[in-house]
C-alpha cells in the first residue's frame, strides 16, 4: 500500500466531534460516538474498517470535552498493536477540517477518512478498495431510499462523475456518498483553499469537487450485499444496534471486535489476546473473545 509519493503505508482519521443534537438528551454528557451499538461503543465500529483495511496509523479528532474519554476507552493502542494519536477540534466547523487539524499527522502519506459514527458491514469491498488505493480521492456511492440529507453522486454508465451535491433539494440519484473517503496527500492543500460553505463548515463535497475538477475523484458503487448504516438520529442509532444484535445472534461472530480483528490480522500473537482477555471483567465480550483464543476453529 505505498502512496504515489513512495512514502508511508496510508494513514487513519477518525473524525468524532460534533454535537449529535439529533440525540438529545443522551448526548448531554458524552458524545454520540461513545455511546453504545449493541454490545460495543460506537467507535469501535469505524475503527474496526479502518484496521481491516490495513491501516494502522490512526488519528482520532473529536471535541476538547470528549477527547478525555476517548483517550480513556481506547489508550495509545499499543495494546492491541496499533498506533492512536488524538486531537481536537474545538467547534464542528466541519468534516474537510479533519485535515487542516490533521496536517502535520498526514506528513504527505496518503489517508482515509471514516466518520465516527458510520458503521460498515459485509462483504470486502469497502476494505479491498481502500488497501488498492494509488492516488487522487476515492469515495462510494450507496443507494439509499432518501438521498437528501447526504452528499448525492450521479454516475454515467461507465461509473465516471457527473454530478456531486450536497444534501440536494431534488437529488438527482439514490447514490448518497457515506462517510468513509481516501486521499492523496495532497488533500491537506486543497482543504486549506476551501472556504466555508453558507452553513460555516469546510464541507466535504466541496473537497471532493476538488478532486473532481482536477479529474482524479473515483467512485466504487457499493453493492447492496454491504451494510452501510448511520447512527445519528435515535431511530438509526436503534436500527443498527438491532442490526449487530441479529448477525451476531445469528452468526455466534461478533461486529467490529477490536481484540478479534487485531489478532486475526496478526497485530496481536495469541498470547497477548489471551492476557487482555484474562483482564477483562466476566461479560458477554469477555466470553467471546475467550471462545477465539480456545476455539478458534469455531468463530474463524
Ligand atoms: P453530523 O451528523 O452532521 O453532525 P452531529 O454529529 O454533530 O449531529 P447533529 O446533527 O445531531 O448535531 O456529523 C456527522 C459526523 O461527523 C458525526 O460523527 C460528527 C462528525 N463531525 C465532526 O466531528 N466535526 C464536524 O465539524 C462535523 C460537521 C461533523
Amino acid at each position: 500500500m505505498a502512496s504515489p509519493q513512495g512514502t508511508g503505508p496510508m494513514k487513519g482519521i477518525v473524525l468524532a466531534g460534533g454535537a449529535g443534537t439529533r440525540l438529545y438528551p443522551i448526548t448531554q454528557v458524552a458524545s454520540k460516538q461513545l455511546q453504545p451499538v449493541y454490545d460495543k461503543p460506537m467507535i469501535y465500529y469505524p475503527l474496526a474498517t479502518l484496521l481491516e483495511a490495513g491501516i494502522t496509523d490512526v488519528l482520532l479528532i473529536s471535541t476538547p470535552d470528549d477527547l478525555p474519554r476517548f483517550r480513556a476507552l481506547l489508550g495509545d493502542g499499543s495494546r492491541w498493536g496499533f498506533t492512536i494519536r488524538y486531537a481536537p477540534q474545538p467547534r464542528p466547523e466541519g468534516i474537510a477540517q479533519a485535515f487542516l487539524i490533521g496536517e502535520d499527522f498526514v506528513d504527505g502519506d496518503p489517508v482515509c477518512l471514516i466518520l465516527g459514527d458510520n458503521i460498515f458491514y459485509g462483504g470486502s469491498e469497502t476494505e479491498r478498495a481502500v488497501a488498492e488505493f494509488e492516488s487522487g480521492a476515492l469515495i462510494f456511492g450507496y443507494p439509499v431510499r432518501n438521498p437528501r440529507r447526504y452528499g448525492v453522486v450521479e454516475l454515467d454508465a461507465d461509473g465516471n462523475v457527473v454530478s456531486l451535491v450536497e444534501k440536494p433539494e431534488r437529488p438527482r440519484s439514490n447514490l448518497a456518498v457515506p462517510g468513509l473517503y481516501v486521499y492523496d496527500a495532497r488533500v491537506v492543500d486543497l482543504a486549506r483553499a476551501l472556504r466555508p460553505s453558507a452553513r460555516g463548515e469546510l464541507e466535504i463535497t466541496d473537497l471532493n469537487r476538488a478532486y473532481l475538477e482536477l479529474g482524479e475523484l473515483r467512485v466504487v458503487r457499493l453493492s447492496r450485499g454491504v451494510a452501510w448504516l448511520d447512527s445519528g438520529t435515535h431511530d438509526s442509532l436503534l436500527d443498527a444496534a438491532n442490526y449487530v444484535a441479529t448477525i451476531e445472534h445469528r452468526q455466534g461472530t461478533k461486529i467490529a471486535c477490536i481484540e478479534e480483528i487485531a489478532y486475526r490480522r496478526g497485530l496481536i500473537t495469541r498470547d497477548h489476546l489471551a492476557a487482555l482477555v484474562a483482564a477483562m471483567p466476566p461479560s458477554g465480550y469477555r466470553e467471546y473473545l475467550e471462545r477465539v483464543v480456545l476455539a478458534e476453529e469455531f468463530t474463524g
